[in-house]
This record gives C-alpha cells, sequence and structure tokens, in this order.
C-alpha cells in the first residue's frame, strides 16, 4: 500500500514539474529531445538494482562501508523551473564555465547548456549516470556538454565560473573536502549550494532562498567570491 501510494504520488510530482517546464520546453525545443532520450537511454538501461551496485562500488573506491556512507549517493534532481529561478538571479553569460559536483542524471548539466549556452561540466561517479548521458549528449549532438566518470575531489574547481552543489545528502568528509577545494575559486565565480550554507572566507552570500526540489521544498544558497577585507 505504501509503494502504491509512493509511486502515486511520484507521478503525480512529475506531471505537475512537467506542466511547470513547459515555458521552458517551447522557449528551448531542444530539452525536449533531452528528455525523450534520457527516457528511451534511461528506462532500457538503468534500474534501482544496477544504480545499488554501482553505489556500492563507488563506496568501496572512497573507502567506505556501503552502509553508513550510502547517503552521499543519495539521488534527487534539481527541477529545470528551480534551476532557472535560481539561475536567473545570477545572471550567468553564455561564455562562462558550470560544473555541477555530482550531477546525476545531467539534467542541470544539459539545462545550463542549452538554456543559457554555457559549456557546462557534470562529475559523477556512478558510471552509467555518465556512460548514459554521454549518449544522450552525442544524440541531441551538444558540444557544451561533457561528463566525467570522477570523484569531483579530483576536479579543479577553479577552471569553473559557476558552481552548483547540490549536495543535501552529502556527508561531513565530503563537505570538508568541497570547503577546502573552494578556497582555490578565482574571483567573481559564482557558487551555489543547496540545503546547506558555506562557510568559505572568500565566498560573500548573495542571497538566500527557497526552492522547490524533488525532495520538496529546500534552501539555496548563492556565493560570490571576492578579496574581502577581515573586520
Ligand atoms: C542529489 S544528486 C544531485 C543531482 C544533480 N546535481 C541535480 O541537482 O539534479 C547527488 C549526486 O552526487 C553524486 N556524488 C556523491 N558524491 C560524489 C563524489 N564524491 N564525486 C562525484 N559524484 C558524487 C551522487 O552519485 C549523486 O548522483
Amino acid at each position: 500500500m505504501k509503494l502504491i501510494l509512493l509511486g502515486f504520488f511520484f507521478w503525480i510530482q512529475a506531471i505537475i514539474f512537467f506542466i511547470r517546464n513547459l515555458t521552458i520546453f517551447l522557449k528551448k525545443p531542444s530539452l525536449i529531445h533531452v528528455e525523450f532520450w534520457l527516457f528511451v537511454y534511461y528506462f532500457f538501461n538503468f534500474s534501482r538494482a544496477k544504480h545499488l551496485t554501482e553505489m556500492k562500488q563507488s563506496c568501496d573506491k572512497k573507502g567506505w562501508l556501503f552502509n553508513e556512507e550510502t547517503s552521499n549517493f543519495t539521488y534527487g534532481e534539481t527541477p529545470y523551473f528551480t534551476l532557472k529561478k535560481i539561475l536567473n538571479s545570477i545572471s550567468p553569460k553564455t561564455n562562462e564555465k558550470f560544473l555541477d559536483l555530482g550531477s546525476g542524471k545531467g539534467r542541470c548539466v544539459f539545462f545550463t547548456a542549452c538554456y543559457f549556452g554555457m559549456e557546462s561540466l557534470g562529475v559523477d561517479m556512478i558510471p552509467s549516470f555518465n556512460n548514459l548521458s554521454s549518449k544522450v549528449s552525442n544524440r541531441v549532438s551538444l558540444s557544451l556538454v561533457t561528463f566525467l566518470e570522477s570523484d569531483f575531489e579530483s576536479i579543479d574547481f577553479s577552471n569553473y565560473t559557476i558552481i552548483y552543489i547540490c549536495g543535501t545528502c552529502f556527508g561531513k568528509e565530503t563537505w570538508d573536502i568541497i570547503h577546502s577545494k573552494l578556497e582555490t575559486v578565482n574571483p567573481g565565480t559564482r557558487v551555489i549550494s543547496v540545503t546547506y550554507s558555506l562557510q568559505s572566507s572568500n565566498l560573500r552570500m548573495i542571497s538566500s532562498s527557497l526552492g522547490r526540489f524533488e525532495w520538496g521544498v529546500d534552501n539555496v544558497y548563492t556565493y560570490q567570491c571576492g578579496q574581502f577585507q577581515k573586520s
């Protein structure tokens, strides 16, 4: 009964999100192609069991016990309409470079490339996400999009001007690494963090707001990197 209710809720939410995304699809029809191929590739090649196996393999790579640290790989998405609202508030330019730390199926990366024309990189440790989303990107000939199967710990943050961190389920160890890497970003870089505010001496908060995500309404914090005088 609980499963039926969850399934029902999932489909109702998917329909509501689709309706809220309609104006975006009308403005950027390339995103409809992306959605079509995402559906085709993931429906036929991905399953909950495969995801669990790859989560376990990723935990092994990190040297984590599966049951303790699985939460880092818990999956949930940012809908297009939420990302549009967040990004509009920081006015991205087409010559900017977007980085999604833990890109999952890559919707944020597809969105920033198609809607804002930004060169966009998605990094995720789950192999299927990168394989399947790269296939989608090739299908729709999106040259601005790259997916990398990697731990974002090994990425040079300083190459990007907008960094998106949807780290609701990241553990303390992961957040500590993100914080130390954020010390290396260049002045002017904007950083967006979902759920948690950031503590970094070179980041100044631009805004704090609420956004709708797959798991409900959550906090969104935006920051800009600069040189600030200590008071
Ligand atoms: C909540 S999902 C966010 C998906 C996407 N960014 C969005 O907002 O729609 C978080 C993703 O981070 C990935 N992840 C967690 N730790 C990671 C790490 N150390 N390196 C790369 N990816 C990681 C997980 O596999 C998961 O797909």
